[in-house]
């Protein structure tokens, strides 16, 4: 062990400061959910909707990963749609196609009625969820609040849904910016209102998910997209709680992502995590980036794999273990522990 003054209770504040660990700490996007059998237990029984909008069953699913392993943030369990509902915007999930909008914005005139949204009545139940998590947690780890990034957000809400292609986004994007940035702007408003409401509520780790913007050349990335990520950012910056920006697909455009905003940038597996610190640079820390996949196989490979992402943030400070992208339903829940101790034993200097 290194010698620092780094304890359980604030090792991922510290390493999204960039400040030095005892060890590197860990969370896992998705790690409430579908993987987990006690999960599964309470999903018999509520629809996803009806766990969201409870905030006893929130947090108690928020808690289920923290109950088996030594995770180092506690994810709100929430969706990034959520916020729509109050924007006038409905959606629902289908058990088959995931999310589904149903009402699209594919025109300006499509935009009537669609407005800023205010967490405080729209998903009050988030914030309860926050504040039974926080107290229930007591301070050991921190809770990690979080939103949709503008772009992805806008992506669901002018494709209707998971798109291959992403034509109908790019199309407005293209044919029509004026009513694309009013969206957006729409969008990044209520984004930032549903992040300081989560702060007030308790939260001290924000996370900032763009995981569709990979759909996106950097030339596009810069022109339409990062200004309101920008926006979002600054206005969630300077309050004593690191904001992690976390874009998928993005690794041939991290300096965009990076000046974007955000303490620490996640990344996903599709770049090596040190070519990755060499293209964002200094003063700016790096979450990532084990292929969720990594955990289907055996623990020979996972380690492998582990060892891979560890070795390769060369133990400098400033890393938050994390997978690329979320943890996926068939994983085996022994393999998420293994993948915990393996990241807390890692010895640097080893
Ligand atoms: O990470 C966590 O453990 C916290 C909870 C969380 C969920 N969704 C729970 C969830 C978080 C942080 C999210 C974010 C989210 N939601 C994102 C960004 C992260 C990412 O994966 O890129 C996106 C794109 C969504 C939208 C969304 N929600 C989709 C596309 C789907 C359907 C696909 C799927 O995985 O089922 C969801 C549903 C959803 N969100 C589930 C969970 C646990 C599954 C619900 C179920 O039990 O059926």
């Amino acid at each position: 062990m290194k010698e620092t003054t780094t304890d359980v209770t604030t090792r991922l504040l510290d390493a999204c400061l960039g400040k030095p660990v005892d060890a590197t700490p860990i969370w896992l996007m998705r790690q409430a959910g579908r993987y987990l059998p006690e999960y599964r237990a309470l999903r018999e029984k509520l629809s996803f909707i009806e766990m969201c909008h409870r905030p006893d069953v929130a947090a108690e699913v928020t808690l289920q990963p923290l109950a088996r392993y030594e995770l180092d943030g506690a994810v709100i369990f929430a969706d990034i749609l959520l916020p729509l509902e109050g924007m006038g915007i409905g959606f629902h999930f289908d058990s088959h196609d995931g999310p589904v909008i149903e009402r699209t914005v594919r025109a300006a005139a499509d935009l009537d009625g669609v407005h800023v949204g205010d967490p405080g009545t729209d998903t009050p139940y988030v914030l309860e969820a926050v504040r039974l998590v926080v107290r229930e947690l007591a301070g050991k780890v921190p809770v990690i609040g979080f939103a949709g990034a503008p772009f992805t957000l806008a992506s669901y809400v002018i494709e209707g849904g998971h798109s291959r292609n992403y034509a109908d986004v790019k199309r407005l994007m293209l044919a029509e910016p004026s009513t694309f940035a009013r969206l957006m702007a729409l969008l990044a408003d209520t984004v930032v209102a549903h992040l300081l409401a989560q702060v007030e509520a308790g939260a001290q780790v924000l996370q900032l998910f763009d995981s569709w913007v990979g759909a996106l050349g950097p030339g596009d990335y810069e022109r339409f997209a990062a200004p309101h990520t920008r926006r979002v950012l600054e206005a969630v910056s300077g309050r004593g709680v690191p904001v992690i920006h976390f874009a998928c697909g993005a690794s041939g455009m991290l300096a965009q992502v990076r000046a974007a905003g955000g303490d620490v940038v996640g990344v996903d597996w599709r770049i090596d995590l040190d070519r990755a610190r060499d293209e964002l640079g200094d003063g700016v820390a790096v979450q990532g980036n084990l292929d969720p996949a990594a955990l289907l196989g055996p623990p020979g490979e996972l380690e492998r794999h582990a060892a891979d992402v560890l070795r390769r943030a060369r133990g400098r400070p400033g890393h938050v273990f994390n997978l690329g992208h979320g943890v996926l339903p068939s994983t085996p829940p022994d393999a998420v522990a293994r993948l915990v101790e393996l990241v807390h034993e890692w010895n640097p200097e080893g």
